[in-house]
């Protein structure tokens, strides 16, 4: 019986510290100018996009920086030609890579209009191989998801508070759906997260979990280690996550490899169409009007207070 209650005390003091990180960067203002990359790459995904160079970025007023403040918008002021790939946007990676950590994002607005289709994802190597997390989601509420290679599913049941959409993060050849949580509040994103100034986003991953929480701003129950920013967190404190993915069925340390963070904003693409119709928005999607009408875009845009990376 000692050696067992022995047993169970380091058990809980490993698992305890496991929880404990230590900050490692702080992403704000112009930081997002100089310690990520701006990639003006053909979207994947096939949206109506023209993502640009930092320097386009910079002259047209597509990212800008107010005091801590960083935003990442589309253009709103000018009608598409007919020979762009689409209208002009950014996509921006960090340079560092991270495996096991913890990003806290403090984000005050994410774009909102029709067809919009942002995200703040974190991505490994040789895509499915060093897996996907989607931590925020173009779809309301928000949708956060794994993407792996073979040999990952998820527990139809497990502790979180979002509820599943598909078990299987198999992703690469043929459906590259992922294994979806659904938020539980509407105002995790687009319209109704911007009312409220939006709020906090976390995510763990380590090599046994991977979880993510939410807490709108006027949330009261926002943990002082997120509000604070501060340099030391506890994630044992922040109660249950909205998407919680073990390591039952799926060794996720072999799925995942050190990640680039990427925040990127495009329009309809593949998921993007399969919600235009359901958000209100008039004809289909790559319309006329997403290319006529730039004034439709002046929601589209993030305003990031800041971004931290715990290890
Ligand atoms: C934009 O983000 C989504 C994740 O939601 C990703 O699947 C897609 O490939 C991204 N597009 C680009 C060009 O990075
Ligand atoms: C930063 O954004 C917040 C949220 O919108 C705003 O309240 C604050 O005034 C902004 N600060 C600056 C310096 O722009």
């Amino acid at each position: 019986m000692k050696h067992l209650s022995l047993e169970f005390l380091i058990f809980f003091a490993s698992s305890a510290l496991a929880a404990t990180f230590g900050i490692v960067d702080t992403y704000q203002g112009s930081d997002f100018l100089n310690r990520f990359d701006f990639e003006a790459i053909p979207d994947p995904t096939h949206g109506y996009v023209n993502y640009v160079s930092k320097s386009t970025a910079m002259a047209d007023g597509l990212v800008s920086v107010s005091g801590n403040n960083f935003t990442l918008k589309a253009d709103d002021t000018n009608i598409v030609s007919s020979s762009a790939s689409g209208r002009n946007s950014v996509r921006i990676q960090s340079q560092k890579t991270y495996g096991s950590h913890v990003t806290v994002i403090n984000l005050a607005h994410m774009p909102k209009g029709c067809g919009t289709w942002p995200a703040i994802w974190e991505v490994g190597p040789n895509w499915p191989n060093g897996g996907e997390v989607d931590i925020i989601e173009g779809e309301s509420p928000n949708h956060a998801t794994l993407h792996t290679s073979s040999g990952c599913t998820m527990p139809s049941s497990r502790d979180e508070a979002g509820y599943v959409l598909l078990s299987n993060c198999v992703s690469g050849s043929g459906s590259n759906t992922g294994c979806g949580v659904a938020f539980t509040s509407a105002n995790s994103y687009g319209h109704e997260f911007n009312l409220i100034q939006g709020g906090f986003y976390a995510m763990e991953r380590t090599t046994t979990e991977v979880k993510i929480w939410f807490w709108p701003r006027t949330a009261s129950n926002i943990p002082s280690d997120v509000k604070n920013g501060a340099s030391s967190i506890n994630t044992n404190g922040w109660g249950q996550p909205q998407a919680f993915f073990p390591n039952t069925n799926c060794d996720i340390g072999s799925h995942f490899a050190p990640s680039n963070i990427i925040i990127n904003l495009t329009f309809c693409g593949d998921l993007g169409s399969a919600t235009y119709a359901s958000s209100g928005c008039p004809g289909t999607c790559q319309c006329q009007s997403l290319s006529n009408n730039p004034s439709q875009m002046v929601n589209a845009y993030f305003l990031i207070m800041w971004l931290k990376v715990y290890q």
